[in-house]
């Protein structure tokens, strides 16, 4: 009896081998609105047609719905049932039309999975499976389906009526209610299907295709928000002429439309024409908007945008399949990005976020393939690993066939399968088959999760340079033995007394678990560089000494291997002091004096070189994670950085004021130069360093310098931080994207009573987990705050399990993203390994837990 009350529990997992096609298709669909907060009906006319030949009945998804009415045909249908949510109606013969009726509460829907409302605004999610919610539909992506729907709604309240595809119709009803009518031609899964209802304006524009058809754009936003926009419309217009250019892809649709809403779970969604987005990557100004949120604003509109292509008229097979769309699209984003100012600083920003998010996640509990073999709850899958690694798998086979074959590759595959819903395979077949290589090997990048380390050793011998090059792939959960991978490798050798070149770069294609590479006729001391522009996601360990990476950071010709040598350079120092106490810092601050005075350097470049990696980093690197000596060995050496450098900091420092806010890459590289060079002069422990960022604080006309100098007073001791928090807030109280900084900049200090700080912030008025950037802002900032999360007495976890208990009731799908910092035990030693234990164990045995918490908190106890 215990055993079956138990196997209850455990929620089903799905399996990738377990696909298998439809049993019924739906090629029409159309849906009827009566749109009301407390009380939306929804009708929907299904034509559904066998798949093949087999007795099963029509089975359609519902997750909390009760049907008001089941017709077969225009008949009151008999015999149907409800199993588990969904809805079960036998039918004979091979084609019907099926309609259903069901009732919706959208302003009750916390879990914004569906439709439901934000601030007076009624919109849907429906990626991966909120389409359930609203109606009963077979919610998988291969069921492709034509859409046509009606909406009606009270006129004053919801003056904008939008849906996918194009308007067809409108007209008044009655009782002040009005209607609209739009239809998609293009088939889609429901998973792209959205509505928007709400008292909007739009920012409008119009852009001509490639072919001479003019599409009309708009992003719609509340009346207050509308001199917000122009930078998200003027990033659409670059996107759609971006991916013609590069991608030979047109836009396909009379009107593109864009709504901005402030509750919602992700970045944005790729809705068939209608996109809808968390308004923090849609809303900008130079007075709330930091250079960050505005690069952000342009990168993720460029990703909904393309995903036109890349994941709707292609679209996956099933969601084992989720980074056929998400990889290759982020791929095309950053890109698009890199196209767009520095491509070098792009991809260090790109290279640090892999290794903040995807490095942990592939050594840790919750480790997948890109490709996964099973899941419990799909919303768990839309990871760092999928996206981001998913993408340096693109860029790795962009490497391999080069941008010539590339394209080929890609215009076989939008040709090949526009229309369908396809598999990763598909795409790599593709790129085989126009690539003109073979990639048997390199499939394993789908299969195997885990982050490839790589050893170089490059040892002298005779006028000969040996270089012996080693791979493994450390085990994973449900992985224990791994096959070697194909890793390209860009190196080059530099002549240690020239600084020259010796030859050109190479592309190895490292193969085999070991291999060896042999360089002959050399007539000075080589210095290895490796895994240039970061041409494989991999861990290199090589023997270079300091001097090596001191000389790299100063004469390599890619401005990569260059951020990368000065990185490792920090990195072995910081690590070498974590172990010893040590406290050379001569190699690091020579290196920083050279590239900070190297007038050959763009600013954005050199601010990006002269970061010190961050804790969490760090302690990736550590067998045992030790939050208070790292953060003391970090202090220490950003500390010795500011006081020997202290003139060219404030060289930097003055050498970067500008008259008047501009957004272009040069203003911003001078604005990250400058919030640097002030982090290091308050380091320092410069007497005026307070006033000086006080001064930026109040003086800035942007919100980059504003909150640049807010962090650095945050992190302080000085009774002008205080002043400068409560101006802020003052200031900002009724911009919740804005008080969101407000509480990530207090989350994120360095301060011994960050801690507490939080855990009084959490009963602010202003707090709410309701909203996810808010809960984002404060428990996910808190919880990436190695020194603050990991304090001694456990008290970080058990704040953080208390809130991700809370908001599993209210949002499951964003409690469950914020849960792996929890996870991280092994990392950690035994004392603060068990209390991390304790909390994951609370939040399993919490009643009425969610199975995206459940799946998330067991998989890391393991
Ligand atoms: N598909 C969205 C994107 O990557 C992300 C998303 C997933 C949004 C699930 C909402 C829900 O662009
Ligand atoms: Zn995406």
């Amino acid at each position: 009896m215990a055993d079956a009350q138990i196997a209850t529990q455990v929620p089903h997992v799905i399996r990738r081998e377990d696909y298998r096609a439809p049993d019924w298709w739906v090629p029409e669909i159309a849906l009827d609105f009566d749109l009301d907060p407390a009380a939306t009906r929804v009708r929907a006319a299904l034509s559904v047609t066998r798949n093949g030949d087999h007795a099963r009945p029509l089975v359609l998804d519902g997750d909390g719905l009760t049907p008001l009415s089941v017709k077969v045909d225009g008949v009151e249908a008999q015999g149907w049932s409800l199993n588990g949510g969904n809805l079960v109606v036998p039918l004979g013969g091979g084609a019907h039309v099926v309609e259903t009726e069901v009732e919706i509460a959208p302003e009750r829907n916390t879990q914004l999975e569906g439709l439901y409302a934000s601030g007076g605004i009624l919109c849907t999610q429906c990626e991966a499976e909120g389409f359930r919610r609203i109606t009963f539909f077979p919610d998988r992506p291969d069921v492709l389906s034509r859409y046509k729907v009606r909406m009606t709604a009270d006129k004053a309240r919801f003056p904008v009526l939008l849906a996918n595809g194009d308007p067809i119709a409108q007209g008044e009803g009655e009782g002040g209610r009005h209607w609209a009518e739009w239809h998609d031609p293009f088939p889609k899964p429901c998973y792209l299907f959205a509505l928007v209802a709400g008292d909007l304006v739009a920012n409008t524009g119009s852009f001509r295709t490639m072919s001479g058809r003019d599409v009309q754009l708009g992003i719609w936003v509340r009346q207050p928000d509308l001199a917000k926009t122009d930078h998200a419309l003027a990033a659409l217009k670059l996107s759609m002429a971006w991916d013609e250019k590069v991608y030979g892809r047109e836009y396909d649709l009379d009107v593109f439309n864009i709504v901005a809403v402030d509750d919602f779970n992700f970045g944005a969604m790729e809705n068939k024409g209608l996109n809808v987005f968390n308004s923090r990557y849609i809303l900008a100004d130079p007075d709330t908007a930091t250079d960050y949120d505005y690069d952000a604003i342009a990168t993720v509109v460029a990703h909904e945008y393309f995903h036109n292509w890349s994941g709707n008229r292609i679209t996956c097979r099933d969601w084992f399949q989720l980074s056929l769309k998400e990889g290759f699209t982020v791929f095309r984003d950053q890109s698009f990005s890199a196209d767009q100012g520095s491509a070098a600083v792009k991809r260090i920003e790109d290279v640090r976020g892999l290794r903040a998010s995807q490095f942990p996640e592939d050594a840790g509990p919750l480790a997948h393939p890109v490709r996964p073999d099973e899941y419990i709850e799909i919303s768990n899958f839309y990871t760092a690993t999928i996206y981001n690694k998913g993408a340096e798998v693109i860029r790795m086979m962009h490497t391999i066939l080069g941008p010539t074959k590339f394209r080929e590759a890609t215009d076989l595959y939008f040709e090949r399968f526009d229309g369908t819903a396809a598999t990763c395979e598909d795409f790599v077949a593709c790129m085989e088959e126009a690539g003109g290589v073979d990639l048997e090997q390199f499939r394993r990048w789908y299969t195997q999760a885990g982050t490839p380390r790589v050893s170089a050793d490059l040892a002298m011998d005779n006028g000969k340079a040996r270089l012996t090059l080693r791979q493994s792939v450390p085990a994973t959960p449900g992985q224990s033995v791994k096959e070697p991978m194909v890793l390209p490798l860009k190196l080059k050798l530099f002549g240690a007394e020239t600084g020259r070149a010796m030859g050109d770069e190479q592309l190895v294609l490292l193969k085999e678990d070991t291999s060896e590479l042999v360089f002959e006729n050399l007539t000075e001391q080589p210095v290895l560089s490796i895994n240039r522009g970061f041409s494989a996601p991999v861990v290199v360990e090589t023997n270079r000494t300091a001097a090596d990476l001191a000389f790299l950071s100063a004469h390599d010709d890619d401005p990569f291997a260059r951020y990368e040598a000065m990185q490792q350079l920090m990195l072995d120092t910081l690590v070498a002091s974590v172990a010893s106490g040590g406290t050379d810092h001569g190699a690091v601050i020579e290196a920083v004096r050279n590239t900070l005075t190297d007038p050959a350097l763009d600013r954005a470049f050199i601010a990006e070189a002269v970061v010190l990696p961050s804790d969490s980093f760090i302690g990736d690197q550590m067998a045992v994670v030790d939050p208070d000596a790292i953060f003391r060995a970090r202090e220490a050496l950003r500390r010795d950085l500011g006081t020997a450098l202290g003139d060219q900091w404030r060289a930097a420092y003055e050498g970067s004021i500008a008259n008047r806010f501009e957004y272009s890459p040069a203003a911003k590289g001078a604005r990250r130069i400058r919030s640097v060079a002030l982090g290091y002069i308050a380091a320092s422990g410069a007497q005026d360093a307070p006033q000086l960022a006080f001064d930026q604080f109040t003086g800035a006309d942007n919100m980059t310098d504003r909150q640049g100098a807010l962090s650095t007073l945050a992190n302080g001791q000085s009774p002008l931080r205080e002043q400068a928090l409560s101006a802020f807030y003052d200031r900002y109280r009724s911009n919740g994207l804005v008080l969101d900084k407000w509480f990530q900049t207090q989350a994120l200090s360095s301060r011994d009573d960050t801690g507490e700080v939080v855990r009084a912030l959490a009963a602010h008025p202003a707090f709410t987990l309701a909203n996810p950037n808010r809960a984002r802002s404060l428990i996910g900032a808190f919880s990436v705050n190695q020194r603050a999360f990991h304090h001694a007495s456990g008290e970080g976890y058990r704040f953080v399990a208390d809130q991700l208990i809370a908001l599993d009731k209210l949002n499951p799908q964003t409690a469950a993203k914020l849960l792996p910092p929890l996870g991280r035990w092994k990392r950690f030693d035994a004392r603060r390994g068990a209390a991390m234990r304790a909390e994951l164990e609370r939040i399993v045995a919490t009643p009425g837990l969610s199975k995206d918490s459940f799946e998330q908190a067991s998989k890391s106890l393991d």
